[in-house]
């Protein structure tokens, strides 16, 4: 969702402000513009475009100065548009003010009446352009850019995060934010601003990241910090993780093919104070877990997207392996409905990027309902869901920056069985033997991850068959049917295939009326407690027309013949079978968008990060 980058240097920032805002294109968006302002306070120059980051590349080329800001914007209020994209200006009375904005801003319709009154013309459909023009009004009382931006935004309503440049103070940048992400760069005689760090790390790795209500007045030589209530502060400098490599694409085509490949990676290194361990312990989970877990009595799970179907595995998993009653709710369903909370309650946030609004607001609105313990199992350590729990598991996928969540959702499941695992011994369900044999099966999942992921030639060519098909159906049993879930939500994010995932026994209720033979149906077929009742299923599917395309545990002895096309997985992974089985249905959903030639890292209409609601 909407990327901001800012830049105050001795040096020309326009190739920074481009180069930042393509590190962040894989938030999604639909336009892009920049600002400037050079050091003899002349007014201000800006660009946009529609489209890609390229685009604006080229409308920028000629300009130059020491100061600018940057946006990508994934429209929300008016149509993806040149007139609509940020920066936003207010240029009258020779004063002029510059605006990026990410998020929503409620109020805005009261704010755009008064200031219509106040005879303020407004050049697009957005919610920003009242920032502008407030803080332009604010300048023309007589006020600092300080003190004009800090009366802006004690006027809206929303969350939000800003940045504002204007002709009336020379080498100064003003930040805020509430509700959206945004951190403060600290480099040589320069600072940046950006939504996110990797934005950055090619210039800096010395981070704040700003709190609820902060707002940051940025000179050439000075950062200065004031918290929500005006007063100055002084925020922590922290040295980012992240390596400028870790988000190059490196060799692959896609991040998406880079980041399905690196699973095996990413569960070792999610996974390596487990496996190279012989038992689990609570403090995995955080300093506090010990005090904390030995008292949960159920578990709350909420989350949206891929980081949904990773908590529904998880709820077959805690009911059936450490009998814990566990409940999954989609966080912007949470958040507004009437609930009831129950004692002893361990609130589970599940979220890649750590900044999804919903999320956050279903925890908070858990908070309010007196369930205060929470652990948020998260891919970005310094992001507003870990600071706003207080246990927390980071799992070590590294950057993800395909919109398609991959090897976030498979490093989700390793912390959440490995969470199952150290409630099952806290309840006394599952003994030192038991747990000996899970860690083993745990320190194997790279290898056989791998093994799965060699069998791409296959999938490759089964996804052809997929080219002229419009619809398609997942299938699967007990905890494969989060997956099947998974499965469907790749294919139509990247593919634009309508596909729809059923719990196979569902079939007959139902969606067996779609099914002849232009409705492909994947099904997951793991051997288990279930597979004969899935081979029903299947017979029934076949027996309308259907075609199937089944990926198998090798021994579950099902044929391939005239259409029906079976991919044979070489490991059994017992519990851990969902961690395997996701990894094709990636793999098919992936290829499947190359023959039909989608925006396989951008899908349409879509954004990485949706820090709004
Ligand atoms: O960052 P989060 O895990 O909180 O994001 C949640 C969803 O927006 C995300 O999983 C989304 O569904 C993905 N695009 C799915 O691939």
């Amino acid at each position: 969702m909407c990327g901001i980058v800012g830049v105050i240097s001795k040096n020309n920032c326009v190739p920074i402000l481009i180069d930042g805002l393509k590190k962040l294109e894989y938030r999604g968006y639909d336009s892009a513009g920049l600002a400037i302002q050079n050091d003899q306070g002349s007014d201000l120059q800006r660009a946009r475009s529609v489209g890609r980051v390229v685009e604006l590349e080229q409308a920028a080329a000629g300009l130059e100065a020491q100061m600018g800001i940057a946006h990508t914007r994934w429209a929300t209020h008016g149509v993806p548009s040149e007139r609509n994209a940020h920066p936003h200006i207010s240029d009258s009375d020779g004063i002029s003010v510059s605006v990026v904005h990410n998020g929503i801003i409620e109020n805005h319709e009261d704010i755009r009446r008064q200031l219509m009154v106040d005879g303020y013309a407004f050049q697009s459909d957005t919610d920003t352009e009242v920032i502008a023009h407030l803080t332009h009004k604010n300048l023309r009382k007589g006020l600092p850019l300080l003190k004009a931006v800090q009366a802006t935004v004690a006027a809206l309503e929303g969350a939000f995060a800003i940045a504002v440049i204007s002709n009336r103070a020379k080498r100064t940048l003003i930040a805020s934010k509430k509700g959206a992400p945004l951190l403060v760069g600290h480099g040589q005689g320069e600072f940046f601003i950006a939504s996110d760090a990797s934005a950055l790390v090619a210039y800096t790795k010395k981070i704040t990241y700003l709190q609820e209500g902060d707002l940051v007045q940025l000179n050439a030589d000075q950062a200065l910090f004031l918290n929500a209530q005006g007063a100055e502060v002084q925020r922590e400098i922290i040295e980012s993780q992240l390596s400028a490599d870790a988000v190059e694409l490196g060799p692959y085509d896609h991040y998406m093919q880079k980041e399905i490949f690196e699973q095996p990676g990413a569960i070792a290194a999610t996974l390596e104070m487990v496996s190279n361990a012989s038992a689990v312990k609570p403090e995995l989970f955080g300093a506090g877990a010990a005090e904390v877990l030995p008292h949960v009595q159920q578990v709350l799970i909420l989350a949206c997207g891929t980081s949904y179907h990773a908590a529904s595995v998880a709820r077959y998993w805690l009911e059936s392996i450490a009998a814990l009653p566990t409940t999954v709710e989609i966080a912007s369903e949470y958040r507004y409905r009437k609930s009831v909370s129950l004692p002893n309650t361990l609130v589970i946030t599940i979220s890649q990027s750590g900044e999804t609004a919903d999320t956050l607001a279903a925890l908070e609105h858990a908070k309010s309902l007196g369930m205060h313990n929470a652990l948020s199992i998260c891919n970005v350590p310094e992001s507003a869901l870990i600071r706003a729990s207080n246990l927390k598991f980071l799992t070590r996928a590294g950057p993800e920056i395909g919109v398609a969540s991959t090897k976030a959702f498979t490093t989700q499941l390793a912390a959440l069985f490995t969470f199952t695992m150290v409630m099952a011994k806290l309840r006394g369900q599952m003994n030192a033997v038991e747990e000996k044999t899970l860690i083993a099966q745990l320190r194997h999942l790279p290898s056989a991850m791998q093994n799965i992921l060699a069998l791409e030639p296959q999938i490759k060519a089964m996804a052809q068959r997929f080219a002229d098909k419009r619809h398609a159906l997942f299938l699967g049993r007990g905890v494969h049917f989060p997956i099947a879930q998974e499965g469907a939500l790749k294919l139509k994010e990247i593919s634009y295939i309508h596909a729809e995932a059923y719990a196979a026994g569902e079939l007959k209720h139902g969606p067996l009326a779609l099914v002849d033979a232009d409705m492909p149906v994947v099904s997951i077929a793991p051997k288990d407690s279930l597979i004969e009742k899935l081979k029903s299923n299947l017979q029934e599917v076949r027996a309308r027309g259907g075609e199937l395309y089944i990926f198998a545990d090798r021994d579950t002895r099902i044929e391939e013949t005239d259409g029906v096309h079976v991919l044979n997985l070489v490991d059994h992974a017992g519990h851990l079978s969902p961690i395997l089985h996701v990894l094709p249905l990636q793999l098919l959903s992936y290829h499947v968008a190359l023959v039909k030639g989608t925006d396989v890292d951008k899908p349409r209409n879509l954004a990485k990060s949706v820090t709004v609601e």
